[in-house]
């Protein structure tokens, strides 16, 4: 954005700081789930008063597939309107070309960043954006639900059908007409592909694409997992599960709605608020597995923050990066939303230890993510994610078995990929 001739001061405490420097209008681009966007005005109004230079939020809708394809547009466009992206960790291979290498910028820092997270934005020698938080999601459970029917918290899939089940038509019969069992992600977008890949994996059914770019997901195991899924919409997940996305899931959660809901780390904060009606009956688990035996898997999820190469201000947008990653901005971040940071020294604070008692907890959670196959699916891993998803919808939705949607998607994936990803 625009460069402002400019000499301003401004007062701290009693001491007048001037600056001679010329002050700019950055814009950032941001998506909004939860009380993100809330505490990033904060903050960029503390970064403001420091450096004389104003922030502008361009706010984007909550999906992040809806995010992708305008960011897209304007990086296409080389447009200067957008200094600094909120980018999804999945994007780096994909659009690094339209970013500037932030490593000459945080050679200083780098090493107090959480090092896979640095990895995942690392595309060739180029530092596409600097972690801005993490994501590992959460079974979040009604305790005092479990507790009044005599279950225990749910360690299979299978488990969690029968107990969902079992409590929602409980609670029905007693007269509570709007629980559900289970809700989670079930749109058609890439909070589809985190579930479902944590489905598959959980079962044993493999990778979306594996790490070496083979295809195998057109197994039984991968079929069976999705044919349980599908078996929940209508019974223990509402119809609309189909077009559930994060904010969806959790307003009937934090409504007292659901017994069990799978959503990303910034829902803990919000349900344990004071306005929740489910404050102080609830607690989270890892996902449930496909079985004894089989893991548990939590898909990486993140948000990081890059410059654009056709920003203007390159040098005070490098400025705003790294203050928005500062360890005050990631402690506040960090107890405010409960969203993983990642300055590793975060997680051992005892203020956060004591505000934000889910961080500490979920670091082991956070450092065995599983990442989607972004890597392995290079510049083409959004049109695989976008194939596996709707294969996924189909199948809950009844438009074929998984069986059917499983072998349809191998074939599409195999074409995607032709010679090589
Ligand atoms: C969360 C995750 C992000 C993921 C998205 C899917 O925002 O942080 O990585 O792509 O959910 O809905």
């Amino acid at each position: 954005m625009k460069r402002i001739a400019a000499f301003a001061t401004t007062f701290v405490g009693a001491t007048m700081l001037a600056w001679s420097s010329v002050a700019v209008e950055l814009s950032i681009v941001h998506g909004s789930v939860g009380r993100d966007q809330e505490i990033l005005r904060k903050q960029l109004d503390k970064f403001e008063a420091e450096t004389g230079h104003t922030v502008t939020i361009v706010s984007m809708p909550e999906s992040t597939t809806d995010q992708f394809g305008q960011y897209k547009l304007w990086l296409a466009a080389q447009s200067s309107d957008i200094d600094v992206y909120r980018l999804d960790v999945i994007w780096a291979p994909q659009i690094a070309d339209h970013f500037i290498d932030l490593n000459p910028h945080v050679a200083d820092i780098k090493g107090d960043f959480v090092a896979g997270a640095i990895e995942s934005q690392t595309v060739g020698d180029k530092l596409v954006a600097l972690p801005m938080f993490l994501g590992a999601p959460a079974l979040y459970y009604r305790k005092d639900l479990l507790e009044k029917h005599g279950e225990p918290v749910p360690e299979t899939w299978q488990q969690l059908t029968t107990t969902a089940q079992k409590i929602m038509d409980a609670e029905r019969a007693a007269g509570n007409d709007d629980m559900f069992g289970f809700v989670f992600q079930g749109a058609a977008y890439e909070g589809l592909t985190c579930n479902a890949q944590e489905w598959i994996v959980s079962f044993g059914g493999g990778r979306i694409v594996e790490n070496d770019g083979s295809i195998k997901i057109n197994n039984p195991t991968a079929a069976e997992a999705l044919n349980l899924v599908a078996s929940w919409v209508g019974t223990i997940a509402p119809e609309g599960v189909l077009n559930y996305k994060e904010e969806d899931a959790r307003g009937v959660f934090q409504s007292g709605n659901a017994v069990f809901m799978r959503n990303w780390n910034y829902a803990y904060a919000l349900a344990a608020g004071d306005d929740s009606a489910v404050k102080g009956k609830f607690a989270v688990t890892t996902l449930p597995s496909g079985g004894e035996g089989l893991p548990s898997a939590a898909t990486l999820g993140g948000w990081h923050l890059g410059v654009t190469k056709y920003s203007e201000n390159q040098a005070e947008a490098i400025e705003l990066v790294r203050f928005l990653n500062n360890y005050e901005n990631q402690k506040e971040r960090a107890i405010v939303t409960s969203r993983p940071p990642t300055l590793n020294a975060v997680y051992e604070d005892p203020d956060v230890a004591r505000e934000q008692e889910f961080i500490p907890l979920w670091k082991p959670v956070v450092d065995g993510a599983l990442p989607r196959p972004s890597a392995a699916a290079k510049r083409k891993y959004n049109e695989v994610s976008s194939e596996f998803w709707t294969a996924v919808h189909n199948t809950m939705s009844g438009n074929g078995t998984a069986e059917e949607n499983l072998a349809m998607l191998e074939a599409k994936l195999k074409r995607l990929k032709g010679a090589g990803w």
